[in-house]
């Protein structure tokens, strides 16, 4: 026999994404600020009078991506025991993504799931990974390889963060969302060519649009089963980048902006995108200083070393191309040969 298990529709988990300089936070019940002692000692005093709540508490996790592992998880799910936080509570997320990432999957998994807030500091959690639900931690098999979706309640983004942000990380955040023009909307990205993001309301602008795009294809695909995976434009090569060079030498931003200058020369080989169009991608990630270059050691080692990202689905390897400027083709046919003549042009 069959048995039917009829569940009712699942909750509404649509949610707000405010993009202006917050004004009040309100929860209904107890909440927790995660955060670490960068953010919280530079932002706090910013943030925490305009949380309402029944009880407010702050707890912090050191800062760096080596600590999104289970220890800083079990650390804060200690705390929220600790707090006595109920499936009534809710945490916020009060840094970049690492700090929004963990927060994220202790909110999915305590109690068997309670609310989260997101209140990115960094421009590229504001742009990228405070939105979509993805959350997670890394272990030593590899990176965000444990985890959950997740949405969060709202998410807040305020500029005012960024005034303090080093120009790195900054420029990181510039990567995102120079990816997510180039395949998703050409206009965007001609005004991106143009824009002075020194300029608060250009920043916003910019930020805006970034967070559209992206709530859009989230929408589309909350699970990433098709066109979500268009995000990963420039990933494939940058995740190879960051395990060759042990995740010390770039950030992650920048490693996608080698990623994405890698992957139009390889659009450029099937014909997808022009040679002029190439060079206006590469001549915006210069102007925001990132990198657009790596010293390949050897072309056949760094195409091994796809196999090991788990975005390539069996033993094929997914590339997201650029279809000229503003759209884009998700493909596992691209001939192994053509990739190594790709990546031999990056050979020392
Ligand atoms: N969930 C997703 O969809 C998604 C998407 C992209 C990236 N991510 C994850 O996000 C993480 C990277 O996020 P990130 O780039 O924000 O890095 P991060 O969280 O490590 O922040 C970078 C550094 O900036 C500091 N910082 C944060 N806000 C600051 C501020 N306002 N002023 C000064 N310093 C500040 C942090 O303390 C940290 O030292 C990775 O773990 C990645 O896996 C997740
Ligand atoms: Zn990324």
């Amino acid at each position: 026999m069959v048995v039917d298990i009829e569940l009712k529709k699942e909750d509404d988990r649509s949610y707000k994404i405010y993009i202006e300089p917050i004004e009040k936070i309100e929860v209904e019940g107890k909440c927790a600020v995660v955060t670490n002692p960068k953010v919280g000692g530079l932002h706090l005093n910013y943030l925490l009078p305009k949380i309402k709540a029944k009880e407010l508490y702050v707890i912090t996790l050191p800062d760096g991506e080596e600590y999104k592992n289970f220890e800083s998880l079990n650390f804060l799910l200690d705390r929220l025991f600790d707090h006595k936080l109920d499936r009534k509570s809710t945490l916020i997320a009060f840094g970049g993504g690492v700090i929004g990432d963990m927060t994220g999957f202790a909110a999915s998994i305590y109690q068997r799931g309670i609310d989260f807030i997101q209140v990115p500091t960094t421009l590229l959690s504001q742009v990228d990974a405070s939105v979509g639900g993805k959350t997670g931690i890394n272990n030593r098999f590899g990176k965000n390889l444990i985890g959950s979706f997740h949405q969060p309640r709202a998410v807040y983004i305020d500029t005012h963060f960024l005034k303090t942000l080093p120009k790195r990380e900054f420029a990181a955040g510039v990567a995102e969302i120079v990816k997510m023009a180039v395949v998703f909307d050409r206009e965007f990205f001609d005004w991106l060519l143009e824009a002075d993001l020194s300029d608060e309301e250009q920043l916003r602008q910019a930020i805006q649009k970034a967070v559209k795009l992206k709530a859009r294809i989230v929408a589309l695909d909350e699970r990433e089963g098709g066109v979500r995976a268009s995000l990963n434009y420039g990933h494939t090569f940058a995740h190879v980048i960051e395990n060759l060079t042990g995740y010390k030498n770039f950030l992650h931003g920048e490693a996608v902006a080698v990623g994405m200058v890698m992957a139009n020369e390889l659009a450029k080989k099937a014909g997808l995108i022009t040679e002029e169009d190439a060079e206006k991608i590469k001549g915006l990630l210069q102007k925001h200083g990132l990198p657009i270059s790596y010293e390949i050691e050897d072309a056949k080692d760094f195409y091994t070393q796809f196999y090991l990202d788990k975005k390539s689905q069996n033993d094929k390897i997914t590339f997201v191309l650029p279809k000229g400027i503003g759209d884009f083709v998700i493909t596992d046919g691209v001939g192994e040969s053509d990739v190594i003549e790709v990546l031999k042009e990056f050979e020392k």
